[in-house]
């Protein structure tokens, strides 16, 4: 398996993993699709990592810029998807790594996302009670600081994360 950046060819089996992956997530709405080709359109899909194997795209993860008050230069991670069938084989943690380096390679300030911390806490991620995101608990609300300091107050995604 390989995790590389997305192509153009790759963009239907982008929305297509990601409707499966998020399709019965009780937390999930059903925009995470639209919302990764919202970004694209808009240029807001700073980092886009697929993960391959035998020609077939089998997870990927999205980063795009946030705005964090008296911050700059931070990412917001996902929608994060690994087809169902493939899960728990290691390739999400694969592509958080991948994730995670890119960001150290533009020398990010910091990544912040929403999500069970069960599962993002193995790559650093932590809450600290002051970072939001709407009315979300904020152990939902994380984040891992590289080169900037403690995210505090409301996270605002990219427009492409609003309505339809
Ligand atoms: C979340 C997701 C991307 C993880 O991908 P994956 O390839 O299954 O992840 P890995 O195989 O690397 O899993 C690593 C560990 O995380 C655990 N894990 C996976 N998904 C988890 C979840 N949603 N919550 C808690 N733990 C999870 C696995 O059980 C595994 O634990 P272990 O190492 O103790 O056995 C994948 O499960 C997925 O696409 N889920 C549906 C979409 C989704 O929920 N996206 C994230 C929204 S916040």
């Amino acid at each position: 398996m390989i995790i590389r950046t997305e192509t153009p060819a790759d963009i239907d089996a982008i929305y297509a993993l990601t409707a499966t992956a998020f399709a019965h997530q009780p937390f999930s709405d059903g925009s995470e699709p639209d919302i990764i080709n919202r970004l694209r359109d808009a240029g807001g899909l700073r980092f886009s990592f697929v993960a391959e194997r035998d020609g077939q795209i089998l997870g990927h993860v999205a980063l795009s810029p946030v705005a964090i008050k008296g911050q700059s230069n931070w990412f917001g991670l996902g929608p994060i998807a690994v087809i169902p069938e493939r899960q728990k084989l290691g390739i999400g943690t694969a592509l958080m790594k991948r994730a995670l380096a890119g960001l150290q390679q533009i020398t990010a300030s910091g990544c912040v996302l929403v999500g069970n911390p069960d599962f993002y806490s193995r790559f650093g991620f932590i809450s600290n009670g002051a970072l939001t995101y709407f009315d979300t608990p904020t152990q939902y609300v994380q984040f891992t600081q590289l080169t900037g300091s403690e995210p505090r107050g409301e996270i605002t995604y990219h427009d492409a994360f609003g309505g339809a």
